[in-house]
């Protein structure tokens, strides 16, 4: 709900409350942001005035006692005495900065309105209210600032719009996307961290003074920084206090940052890296921000990842998929990489269909010749000396297997050695007579040009087609270097135009082609972000699938995303990434919490392989629905001890599964072997595997792990040794739930 009195807004649901007014000076002011607040009460004593020190700012010789330096904003600007980092930062022709963005109007409507040209949260008209804040500069710039509250869910998203409604021409050189004034610094930031094969590592420090930041100048979001961030109370845990939640809806250069000045207040601020971007507006022209988005969580970081969960589903994922449920794929890249024919292909899938198997992927060296990573991205023409019948033909010899068919796409590159670049030389990003760095062997197209968008769309629309295509992999594996555009006068649009490029092939070909199933993967999880998933319901999590190195990289993925957006695959052993050798329990055990599938050859498995892997999609089929509609719980951390335990429970169906994993045996271990489970009912029994539990003991004691080895125990142990893992199936007693162990 959002109310509006005597110049105060107040956003707020069963959950939180999101409060701001208009300042003396006509700028916004920021008031509160938490757990919800009684409305219709007037709550302007929340701002600070007269904490001025002598030698503060002030805008009005008239109120010594007002200042920008101290005040919380909602968009504070740079160059009237707030030395913080603004949201804003607008240029005239002659140098000077505009910065006095003062309330002119506002208007609430239902729903909430669709960003042009970006992927942002929707919903329908009763699930959320949006309020639309206009501000005025006098030189005639408009700022629009859009707040939506969802009605069920502790987010708020916020974006802004700057219109150049004036006579001359600005350039915006930054435009934050969220700014969140809060009154004091006692908390602990969290982001996910990483780098290749170790993606969204989890990272805490406690802030202090200064600018903490987390950002990227790759061209993309990144597998070093996640856009995602959470400022945790001290004493918040995984499942109590107070935590607050940060999205950026982008998938290109990005910074998210805590700011502590020197009156212990934070600054938080999200938006488009002010580095290399400068966006010229000529008057009558606009700029839409991407949004950002704002959770809170009184339970815990786990309470706020529920609702994250809950709200990407509902709001971000495309629709469609919400309720289609996810095929189980075998992908053959680490089974056969470049190297692979019609025949071999045939074989791979029948056998892949023989042990359950929905999707067959094929991904890199299908198009041009492409023996390895030298050659040929940019030619979306099938390879015929290893499919002289062609890539249609291929795809329905496979679906005639019963199996769908899906491809691996790098529609934003392009290889030195390819026919693409002979004819358009001007498609690749940066100077055409400078040296360009090379990544992988291949150099970026300008996706900031519609002619290379046009000649993506028309390539990859007409494989579709021929192949009636049904799951597409969009590969992006390497950053961007040399930013620059023989198209644009302006080279600091450089990077956000190439985004929105991206997007449009994305939302031309989901919309052409709604039934197609997109997976984004950056060399594994380099673009794991919210702006990804309103196009492609999944992401590639990581190229690393080692299962004990999944667990961390599935569990700090967790905290922002839900597992219906995690890739994860069985892939053989010795492992690829890490030459580890696991057992085929823990590969499964560890890949069931995200869309499942299998990296490996089929040929090569042994038969009591072949008949554990038929059983493994034969549970993954019952939990596929838990990691769409289930409420996922992490348990125990891999970043705190040597295990890691999670489920995932459906409370209207009262079913669910509960994952645990100990890679590395220590003997004598502990007495008290049981793990406690969360979110049951406590006064209903369930059955685990099939025996009956009460859920007050289950949560309360701890359902049994069975005695473990001790060194001495042989005949009393029932387990023991390197790669632990077990699978519980749970559910009511009353309601009859299938137990599958
Ligand atoms: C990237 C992806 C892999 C695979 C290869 C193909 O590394 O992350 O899964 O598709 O490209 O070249």
């Amino acid at each position: 709900m959002i109310s509006v009195e005597q110049n105060q807004f107040h956003l707020s649901n069963n959950d939180i409350s999101y409060i701001f007014h208009v300042m003396p000076n006509g700028q916004l002011g920021h008031l509160y942001y938490g757990k919800g607040l009684k409305s219709g009460r007037d709550y302007s004593h929340f701002q600070t005035y007269s904490n001025v020190a002598p030698n503060t700012t002030h805008p009005y010789e008239a109120r010594p006692d007002f200042s920008l330096e101290t005040v919380k904003q909602e968009f504070p600007s740079y160059g009237k005495g707030d030395f913080r980092e603004s949201s804003v930062l607008i240029e005239n022709e002659a140098g000077e900065i505009r910065s006095d963005f003062n309330y002119e109007s506002h208007i609430v409507v239902n729903g909430k309105p669709s960003l042009e040209g970006l992927p942002a949260s929707y919903t329908q008209e009763e699930d959320a209210e949006t309020l639309i804040v206009t501000l005025k500069e006098p030189s005639g710039l408009k700022l629009e600032l859009l707040y939506t509250i969802f009605t069920n869910l502790p987010v708020i998203t916020r974006s802004c719009l700057v219109k150049n409604e004036g006579g001359e021409r600005v350039t915006i050189q930054r435009l934050m996307s969220l700014n969140l004034d809060l009154p004091d610094s006692d908390y602990d930031m969290l982001h996910l961290t990483g780098a290749w094969a170790r993606e969204r590592h989890v990272t805490e420090k406690s802030l202090s003074e200064g600018i903490q930041r987390i950002s990227s100048l790759r061209g993309a979001s990144s597998h070093q920084h996640n856009p995602f961030m959470a400022l945790k109370r001290f004493d918040a845990t995984e499942h109590n206090g107070e935590v607050l939640g940060m999205h950026f809806v982008y998938s290109g250069n990005f910074v998210a940052q805590a700011e502590v000045d020197h009156y212990s207040t934070t600054r938080v601020s999200m938006g488009i890296h002010p580095t290399r971007f400068s966006w010229s507006l000529q008057p009558g022209d606009g700029f839409q921000s991407p949004e950002a988005v704002l959770t809170f969580s009184s339970h815990g970081l786990n309470g706020l990842s529920q609702s994250v969960h809950q709200w990407t589903h509902r709001h971000m994922i495309p629709e469609r998929f919400r309720t289609a449920e996810r095929p189980v794929l075998i992908n053959n890249w680490e089974a056969t990489y470049f190297d692979f024919d019609e025949k071999k292909l045939d074989d791979f899938a029948t056998k892949a269909k023989d042990l359950g198997v929905e999707l067959f992927v094929l991904d890199d060296g299908w198009f041009g010749k492409r023996d390895d990573d030298t050659t040929s991205l940019g030619d979306w023409f099938v390879d015929q000396r290893k499919l002289p019948n062609g890539i249609g033909q291929l795809a329905a010899n496979i679906k005639s297997k019963g199996l769908q068919f899906g491809l691996w796409f790098e529609p934003e590159m392009i290889s030195p050695v390819s026919d693409l670049i002979k004819t358009h030389p001007d498609w690749v990003v940066g100077m055409n007579n400078r040296h360009q760095t090379l990544g992988r062997n291949q150099k970026v197209l300008d996706f900031s040009n519609s002619d290379v968008v046009d000649y993506l769309y028309e390539r990859m629309s007409s494989i579709i087609e021929e192949t009636r295509l049904d799951y597409i992999k969009w590969d992006m594996n390497r950053n961007i270097t040399e930013p620059f555009s023989i198209n644009l006068s302006n080279q600091g649009e450089f990077y956000h135009r190439y985004m929105l490029g991206v997007y449009q092939l994305y939302d031309r070909l989901t919309k052409a082609y709604p039934h197609v199933l997109f997976e984004s993967c950056a060399g594994g999880g380099g673009r794991f972000d919210l702006g990804m998933m309103y196009y492609a319901p999944q992401a590639w999590t990581s190229d690393d699938t080692d299962a004990v190195e999944r667990l961390k990289i599935q569990y700090g993925t967790s905290i922002a995303y839900p597992l219906s957006t995690i890739g994860s695959h069985v892939s053989a052993v010795p492992n690829h990434q890490t030459k580890r050798e696991s057992p085929l329990s823990l590969r499964g055990d560890v890949a069931y919490f995200g869309t499942f599938g299998y990296e490996l050859d089929p040929s090569s498995l042994t038969d009591e392989e072949k008949e554990e892997i038929k059983q493994q999609i034969h549970r993954y089929k019952q939990i596929e629905p838990l990691i769409r509609k289930g409420t996922f719980t992490r348990l125990i951390s891999p970043f705190d001890q040597d295990e890691t335990a999670w489920m995932l429970f459906d409370q209207e169906e009262g079913r669910g599964v509960v994952g645990w994993y100990k890679p590395i045996y220590s003997p004598n271990p502990k007495n008290n072997q049981v793990l406690k489970l969360k979110g049951l009912d406590r006064s209903v029994d369930y059955e685990v595997n099939g025996k009956q539990f009460g859920g007050d003991e289950l949560m309360s004691n701890g359902l049994p792990l069975g005695v473990e080895f001790n060194g001495a125990n042989h005949s009393t142990s029932e387990r023991g040794g390197d790669n632990q893992s077990k699978i519980w199936f749970i559910s009511e007693v009353d309601r009859g739930g299938v137990c599958d162990d």
